[in-house]
């Protein structure tokens, strides 16, 4: 197979979405290893309120991004074994979910340490009462949740480059 005419490729929006998401993914982990260690007692100043507007950002972008696949669909799926095609959807639905799961747990703990989400300067409501339990638990999980959506974003590229390289089918410029 040569490539992939109009109807099999992703409409525009979602492709802009798409590479939108990765770079602020990029820059979100860029933030999250640079910016200072969070303690009980750390004040939201500098590089940890970038991460947290960047995070806000990234559910304003996702609830859009999940609201325009299902009013527009994917195109057909390529071809494949069942099997590779269940592995490439079960990522792809991962990578929604933790895209959603993932910055909600930073801001509830957010919310527990007292700190303000704002996006564009406006208030969101907070998630959970400061000095809560399972806020602080969730910290923890949000933390190591950052390396399981980075393995599973690992995989996506692997199976991206491999098409590309390997099976040179040019499912890249579904997305391209
Ligand atoms: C997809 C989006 C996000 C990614 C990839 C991400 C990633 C990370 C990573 C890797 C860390 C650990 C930093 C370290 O080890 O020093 C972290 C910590 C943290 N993030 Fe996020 N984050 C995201 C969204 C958010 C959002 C939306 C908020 C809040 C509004 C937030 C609040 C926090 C807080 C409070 C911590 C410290 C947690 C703790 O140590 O207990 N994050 N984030
Ligand atoms: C932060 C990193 C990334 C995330 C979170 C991500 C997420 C996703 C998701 C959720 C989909 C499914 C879209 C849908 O069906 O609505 C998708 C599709 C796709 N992604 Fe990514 N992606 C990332 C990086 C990349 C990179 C670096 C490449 C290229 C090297 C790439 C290439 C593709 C391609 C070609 C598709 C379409 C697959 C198909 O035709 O079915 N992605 N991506």
């Amino acid at each position: 197979m040569s490539g992939f005419g109009a109807a099999q490729k992703y409409d525009p929006f979602a492709r802009l979405l798409h590479w939108l998401i990765v770079l602020l993914l990029i820059a979100q982990y860029i933030v999250a290893w640079t910016m200072p260690g969070i303690h009980r007692g750390t004040k939201p100043v500098g590089l940890i309120v970038v991460h947290l507007d960047l995070g806000a950002f990234i559910i304003a972008i996702m609830i859009v991004r999940l609201l325009w696949r299902i009013v527009r669909k994917e195109p057909a799926p390529v071809e494949g074994s069942t099997l590779l095609r269940g592995v490439a959807h079960l990522t792809h639905g991962l990578l929604y979910l933790l895209l959603i799961v993932q910055p909600v747990l930073g801001w509830v703990n957010a919310s527990s340490r007292g700190w303000q989400v704002t996006l564009f300067g406006v208030n969101l409501p907070s998630l959970a009462a400061t000095g809560s339990a399972l806020g602080h638990q969730l910290g923890g999980v949000h933390r190591l949740l950052a390396w399981g959506m980075l393995g599973l974003i690992g995989l996506h590229v692997i199976a991206a480059l491999y098409h590309q390289l390997v099976l040179r089918d040019r499912l890249l410029r579904r997305m391209a």
